[in-house]
């Protein structure tokens, strides 16, 4: 599975980036307008840093609109993959920019039959909101296992399940046995993977061990 991060901080993905773990990036309207900076430039500054696919989500409703946003932001570097939002106006807008030889991430995804729609309609990526999901008493997780199922029932189904709405380390390991293609994370997300009580306590104490030896390794 990959990993996107889910974060307009250029700081925080230039720092995560180093390890080698980050696959994309993903950003939205409102990560954007956390981030304070100009769009653009984020975007730009973000696609020299990572070369994987980043998403950067156009803000017209209407078909004809949202693929001239998504050719311009489709300007700013090789790998921006333009989001559209999951509405009738955004699976025509959609189908028109891959079939240009644009990447296109379908957000706003709730259901497998509106992934089916998008899978139809050429996305690359399709990106259901587990953890929204899950505040209003669903299982998303479910939601992500029923597309893994139908995508995988027919060949011409190629869109990748981009999972989104990451809330926690449970979520990304039912996504990844889900047979998710990607998890997208916030940042403080994908550091807790690293984390378990019983590895610190076992590093204390194999450290106070070895301060016993009197040795070093260098
Ligand atoms: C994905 O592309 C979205 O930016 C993101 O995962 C939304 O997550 P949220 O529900 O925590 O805002």
């Amino acid at each position: 599975m990959k990993f996107f991060v889910d974060t307009a901080d250029v700081e925080e993905i230039r720092e995560l980036a180093a390890t080698g773990l980050v696959d994309g990036v993903t950003t939205n309207p409102s990560l954007i307008a956390k981030s304070g900076r100009d769009f653009t430039e984020v975007v730009k500054e973000i696609c020299t840093i990572v070369d994987g696919p980043v998403s950067a989500e156009v803000t017209a409703t209407e078909t004809d609109a949202m693929v001239e946003e998504g050719r311009k932001l489709a300007q700013i570097a090789k790998n921006v993959t333009i989001k559209v939002p999951l509405t009738w106006d955004g699976l025509k807008a959609c189908r028109t920019l891959t079939q240009g030889g644009a990447m296109v991430n379908v957000t706003l995804c709730f259901s497998a039959n509106q992934a089916l729609l998008a899978a139809k309609a050429g996305a690359t990526f399709i990106s259901p909101f587990i953890g929204r999901l899950d505040d209003i008493g669903e299982d998303g997780m479910d939601v992500v296992r029923d597309i893994r199922t139908i995508y995988d029932n027919y060949d011409a189904l190629s869109t990748q399940i981009l999972v989104a709405s990451i809330r926690g380390g449970d979520h990304v390991r039912q996504a990844a046995l889900a047979g998710a293609d990607v998890a997208t994370v916030p940042p403080a997300v994908l550091r807790g993977l690293s984390e378990h009580p019983l590895t610190d306590k076992g590093l204390a104490a194999f450290l106070a061990d070895w301060e016993k030896t009197g040795q070093s390794i260098l």
